[in-house]
């Protein structure tokens, strides 16, 4: 009887465990499986002031508390929520004396990031700014995703959105067939939840860019696990599910900063190859950000791709960058194997915590392509799902085991 007791203990000690994970109070209405998009002008519009005119979302599907959110596009722990009781007791989750030692950088009068007196030569921290380091030096912190292994293939990726005006691109990627990784600004979201529900609905793999999108090494500690913190909240309850990647804005990225990130154990995809799009049009012309597109597309056909893929570094800002991507996607899919996004480049199955959606491995998606002759972008694999509903395994077994502890009390 008594060590039954024990294994019931033990059990729902192990449920309580199962149940620990930071985003499991998060919320949600939307069921990432069925989307399904309110028919609004702003929704279907390709006109620019039609689609960025601002709409309430239908509350059955996404609504929030103001004062339990980050002030949008401010650091995340405005509108104190470095002080909330959930922020709080996530914060002190935390064992903050193992996180590494590494200072808070600073900007130079210029506005930029000033990499004075930083060790460049043995660069202790990893610090992408300074030396393009992506492979860290700290032990225990989630490793830097930085190319799509695969020869020949584009890893397809684009920052900043959900933008407001993005129905024409968006359109134009189903069209063709192209999944994408999707970089989401937490602030982006709020604004802008059916954007955010467009992506999910059209398969495309979701990542976080932070909640206001500044230069994270230089925010304290504090800043940076809110900016991840309310930015995994924003994505769940505009999609239904939580980000395991993240991208660092601007790359700005170190130790200190993926020690955080690891914390909610999230990973940092990077790029390899930078377009510039995002100065197209202001500090570069057109035609210079057209000329890298020319580049990489050369590069697909050259032999630079024979033994490796890409990340390549575009954005979803406005209609410059948009329009540069729908212009270049016709030569990419030609000049290229495959264009594809980076979880099923990575073989990544599941690209959230959640264990709803499901990414084809790069086999799968290879071997799902069966057109003779035709274009792989037109026959990308959709993402498939799984009919498990968001209960872990893990959950499943503890209950399981409970049950059976139960049982045999009953025969006792
Ligand atoms: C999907 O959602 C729509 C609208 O919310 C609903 O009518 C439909 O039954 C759902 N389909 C499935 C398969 O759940
Ligand atoms: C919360 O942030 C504000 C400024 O944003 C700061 O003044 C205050 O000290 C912070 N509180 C805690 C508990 O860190
Ligand atoms: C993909 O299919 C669409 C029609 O569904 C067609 O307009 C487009 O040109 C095709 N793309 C390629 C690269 O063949
Ligand atoms: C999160 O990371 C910790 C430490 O690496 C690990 O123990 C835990 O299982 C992870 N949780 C999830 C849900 O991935
Ligand atoms: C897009 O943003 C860039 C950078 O701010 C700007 O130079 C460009 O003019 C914008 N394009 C449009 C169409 O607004
Ligand atoms: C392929 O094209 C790229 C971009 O134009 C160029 O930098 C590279 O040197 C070329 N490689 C070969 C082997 O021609
Ligand atoms: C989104 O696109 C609109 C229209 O091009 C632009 O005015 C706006 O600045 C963009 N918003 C963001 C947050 O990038
Ligand atoms: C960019 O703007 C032009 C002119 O309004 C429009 O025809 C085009 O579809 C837009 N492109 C995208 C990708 O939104
Ligand atoms: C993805 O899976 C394939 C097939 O098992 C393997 O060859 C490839 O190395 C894997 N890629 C990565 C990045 O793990
Ligand atoms: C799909 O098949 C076409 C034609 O056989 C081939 O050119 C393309 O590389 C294939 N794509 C993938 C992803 O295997
Ligand atoms: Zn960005």
């Amino acid at each position: 009887m008594y060590s039954k007791s024990i294994a019931v203990a033990a059990a729902l000690a192990s449920i309580q465990t199962a149940s620990a994970a930071y985003y499991d109070s998060f919320t949600s209405s939307v069921n990432p499986l069925n989307v399904t998009l309110p028919s609004l002008p702003q929704t279907t519009s390709y006109d620019v002031a039609t689609e960025c005119t601002y709409y309430s979302p239908d509350p059955s599907l996404f609504s929030f508390t103001a004062t339990q959110w980050p002030t949008i596009w401010q650091t995340a722990t405005t509108n104190g929520m470095n002080t909330s009781t959930e922020f709080t007791t996530l914060y002190n989750s935390i064992n903050w004396a193992n996180a590494p030692n590494i200072a808070v950088r600073t900007f130079t009068a210029a506005g930029g990031i000033s990499t004075v007196g930083y060790d460049t030569v043995n660069d202790p921290d990893c610090w992408w700014t300074a030396t393009g380091c992506t492979v860290p030096k700290l032990a225990n912190v989630n490793k830097d995703i930085f190319n799509c292994p695969e020869p020949e293939t584009w890893g397809l990726s684009y920052d900043d959105g959900p933008n407001c005006s993005h129905n024409a691109f968006y359109d134009f990627l189903k069209q063709q067939g192209l999944k994408a990784s999707m970089f989401y600004i937490g602030s982006n979201v709020m604004d802008w939840p059916y954007g955010a529900m467009r992506g999910v609905k059209d398969g495309h793999h979701i990542a976080s860019h932070t909640w206001s999108h500044q230069y994270m090494t230089t925010l304290s500690n504090q800043e940076l696990l809110a900016e991840f913190y309310y930015t995994q909240k924003a994505i769940k309850l505009a999609t239904g599910l939580t980000p395991r990647f993240w991208r660092a804005p601007y790359g700005d990225v170190d130790d200190r900063v993926r020690w955080i990130a690891s914390q909610l154990n999230l990973t940092c995809i990077l790029w390899d190859d930078d377009t510039n799009d995002w100065e197209a049009g202001f500090s570069t012309p057109v035609q210079t950000v057209q000329n890298n597109y020319n580049s990489f597309i050369q590069m697909g056909t050259n032999g630079s791709m024979a033994n490796t893929g890409n990340i390549i570094l575009t954005h979803e800002i406005n209609n410059t960058t948009m329009q540069l991507a729908v212009e270049n996607l016709p030569s990419i899919i030609k000049s290229y194997k495959h264009v594809i996004n980076v979880a099923t480049c990575q073989n990544i199955t599941y690209p959230y915590f959640e264990q709803t959606v499901a990414f084809p491995s790069f086999s799968q998606y290879v071997a799902s392509n069966t057109s003779a002759g035709g274009s792989a972008a037109n026959v990308t694999s959709t993402t498939s799902s799984v009919s498990s509903a968001a209960s872990s395994v893990q959950m499943n077994t503890a209950v399981v085991v409970l049950m059976a502890a139960l049982a045999a009390l009953v025969v006792q």
